[in-house]
């Protein structure tokens, strides 16, 4: 009887116990790389993922002119303004031409010079007293209403302020061919 309680473990079995221990330390090593990758891979897949939740944003407010540029104006007058346009990774400069109009009780108007029909860029024309697109020949009054031709609304009036003697404004793009504005960006 002795003699078996002296037996001593069998090989198998301390195999057995050192393959457990290894299995347990390779699964924890497992999970903890796993984890690991996990963690790094958040900010990876954010990045690549970026442009398709991302929307295509404007820069805010670009610069037209000083106010006082256009207080004896008596017909629109004519600027290029630039911004900076952010679609997922990419940063767009564009330029763009804007029309300043002001009103009789002295309040400016910016009018984009895109025309509403199909996207040419109409024209201010000095001698007829009104805008006109060279395309189809569509026409508006110099608030930018529109009086002849296929454009179905009149010119698009953009977000516009005065910062500190400064006209500024906001630019966007509008659906065409369409009877009401309809922004794009
Ligand atoms: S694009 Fe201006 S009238 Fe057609």
């Amino acid at each position: 009887m002795q003699e078996n309680a002296n037996i001593p473990v069998s090989s198998s079995t301390s195999e057995v116990i050192v393959i457990n221990r290894r299995s347990f330390m390779g699964a924890l090593l497992g999970i903890g790389t796993a984890a690991m990758g996990a963690l790094l891979a958040v900010p990876v897949l954010r990045y690549v993922l970026y442009p398709l939740y991302a929307r295509a944003t404007g820069s805010g407010w670009s610069e037209v002119g000083a106010v006082s540029d256009f207080a004896t104006a008596q017909a629109p007058i004519r600027k290029t303004i630039t911004f900076t346009q952010r679609d997922g990774w990419r940063e767009v400069v564009s330029s763009q031409s804007v029309y300043v109009h002001r009103e009789e009780n002295g309040d400016l108007r910016v009018l984009s010079a895109i025309c509403p029909h199909l996207g040419c860029s109409v024209s201010w024309q000095q001698g007829q007293d009104e805008f006109v697109c060279p395309c189809h020949g569509g026409r508006f009054k110099p608030n930018g209403t529109h009086v002849y031709g296929p454009p179905p609304r009149g010119m698009d009036e953009l977000p516009s302020r005065v910062d500190n003697g400064k006209l500024q404004v906001h630019f966007e793009y509008f659906r065409s061919n369409v009877p009401n504005k309809e922004r794009l960006s």
